[in-house]
């Protein structure tokens, strides 16, 4: 018997048409599957994950989860998109991790870890863990330790030395918890 024959072509729009017919192709991501804890992933509740950004997670509670932080203004799709190709762009640079529940698809947790190039340290790598924010009707369910474990699992991964934050002193004991110590002062020139 002959094989199958497959004929496989891409559009310029990234659009897969496989034996002439179009399929969707899967949506872009900022970083691997590979780079999510297995351990982290065993750990959080039932039917959550932990995967990279997405650009449909305008929709799915991403921003609002992160008005728990600070002010995010009025940030359009078209925007949004921008600057999500921009950090893609940026390669292994912005890993901005989201916890979803996958029962009612909504983005309850979300976290990022931004990988700085040195030229001390033998070229080293430092991570910078910033944005971290838990909805607030999730709080208290470990989500957010899971995530700080999850972007110290990528860090690690990255080949960074140390990861390092700043937070306010109200949560200092919540970084304590997640194994961080307090390390330097944190100056600031706000334009
Ligand atoms: N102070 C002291 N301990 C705390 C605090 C706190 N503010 N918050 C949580 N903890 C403790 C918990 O009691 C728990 O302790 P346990 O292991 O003994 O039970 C442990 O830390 C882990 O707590 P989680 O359940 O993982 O915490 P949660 O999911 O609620 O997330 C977070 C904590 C991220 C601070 C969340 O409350 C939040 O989103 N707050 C608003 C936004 C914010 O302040 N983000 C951090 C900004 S700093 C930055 O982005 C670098």
């Amino acid at each position: 018997a002959s094989e199958p024959v497959l004929a496989i072509e891409s559009t310029s729009d990234g659009e897969l048409i496989v034996n002439g017919k179009s399929t969707p192709s899967p949506e872009p991501t900022l970083f691997s599957s590979d780079l999510i804890s297995p351990t982290v992933a065993a750990a959080l509740p039932a039917g959550y994950i932990a995967r990279s950004l997405r650009p449909s997670d305008y929709d799915t509670g991403f921003l609002d989860c992160l008005r728990v932080l600070t002010t995010v203004g009025d940030v359009s799709k078209a925007d949004f998109d921008a600057q999500f190709k921009w950090m893609s762009a940026q390669d292994k640079t912005y890993f901005v991790l989201v916890i979803e529940d996958t029962a009612i698809g909504k983005v309850v947790a979300t976290g990022n870890l931004i990988v700085e190039r040195k030229f001390i340290h033998e070229l080293g790598k430092v991570g910078h863990i910033e944005d971290i924010a838990v909805a607030k009707d999730q709080q208290g369910k470990k989500l957010g330790l899971r995530l700080i474990q999850a972007l110290d699992f990528i860090a690690e991964k990255q080949d960074c030395y140390k990861t390092i934050l700043d937070c306010s002193e109200a949560n200092e004991g919540f970084y304590l918890k997640c194994g961080f110590k307090r390390a330097g002062l944190e100056m600031a020139h706000y334009y």
